[in-house]
């Protein structure tokens, strides 16, 4: 697979580190030999991800603030993240490199979205959870409230839920993992029958167009991509699960609403980036 970024020592380093992890995660850290950190970073770099360390928070966290710290240096901004999870990297690294801004986070997923409560409740941030499809945002927050809206890791489970919501296979009370397996056996049909961008592609794209509304003139929709190793141990299709950002970018170039850019050091197998056509 193409690596999804360069190897870089900085972002290994004990000061960065500090920085990016709290009191636990950098005694964790230091408790790994640096050759281990080493082997560790390079394997989520240049496979899929199969082992869940502070290597790879390290590196989460500092590749969102280096894009935050890219486009507004260390100011506080407004970040909506779509389809969160209980993932936190994006506010862990808001916190350190932004704090005092908004994050905001629109999940559908009543369990995940306990899970992502506690897991910022202590951070120099505000945090706004909407436990409603992202369609629904502008009605929550207003227009042109972000600067920044996020996908980290988040496209395909959009398009999972979509596919999901079609077949009548509840992905709001469910536990996520439990209905993975059904949602693999979902993507494995709609390859085979070559169907997912008819079922997906109108309804992904009219999401697009309602954030573009929720986003700042000068904002940024940000959307990052990998692949998991369980995911591909279960069967999810491979060559759509490491293209789906050349599958979404296709639909994307049909969206007169906005335009792809592209950022130095963020890879366009693992990235896209869209402005708004004002
Ligand atoms: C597996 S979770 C976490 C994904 C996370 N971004 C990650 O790092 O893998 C997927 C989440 O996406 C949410 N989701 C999917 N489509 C959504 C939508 N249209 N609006 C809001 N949340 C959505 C689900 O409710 C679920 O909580």
């Amino acid at each position: 697979m193409k690596a999804l970024d360069q190897f870089n020592e900085q972002t290994l380093s004990e000061e960065n580190a500090k920085k990016y992890l709290n009191e636990r995660e950098f005694i964790d850290y230091l408790s790994i030999p640096a050759e281990d950190r080493r082997s560790q970073m390079l394997a989520l770099l240049e496979k899929p991800i199969a082992n869940f360390t502070v290597i790879n928070e390290l590196f989460f966290r500092s590749k969102w603030a280096e894009l935050i710290h890219k486009l507004y240096g260390e100011n506080p901004i407004t970040l909506l993240e779509v389809a969160s999870g209980d993932a936190d990297m994006i506010p862990q690294a808001m916190a350190c490199s932004n704090p005092g801004s908004v994050y905001i986070a629109a999940n559908m997923n009543k369990l995940l979205n306990e899970s992502l409560l506690s897991k910022t409740k202590d951070l120099d941030l505000k945090v706004i959870l909407v436990d409603d499809d992202a369609i629904n945002i502008k009605k929550h927050v207003g227009g042109k409230a972000a600067d920044i809206i996020a996908f980290q890791h988040g496209v395909n489970d959009v398009v999972q839920a979509i596919l999901c919501d079609q077949v009548g296979v509840d992905t709001i009370y469910s536990d996520w993992m439990e209905t993975l397996p059904k949602m693999i056996e979902i993507m494995q049909n709609e390859v085979r029958q070559e169907t997912l961008e008819q079922n997906v592609k109108p309804i992904f794209l009219g999401l697009i167009g309602y954030l573009l509304e929720t986003l700042k003139e000068d904002g940024i929709i940000a959307i990052n991509h990998y692949m998991f190793q369980l995911d591909l141990d279960w069967g999810y299709p491979a060559e759509l699960f490491e293209n789906f950002m050349p599958v979404v970018r296709k639909w994307l170039a049909e969206l007169n609403l906005c335009k792809e850019i592209f950022i130095d050091h963020f890879d366009e197998q693992w990235w896209i980036f869209l402005k708004k056509n004002i």
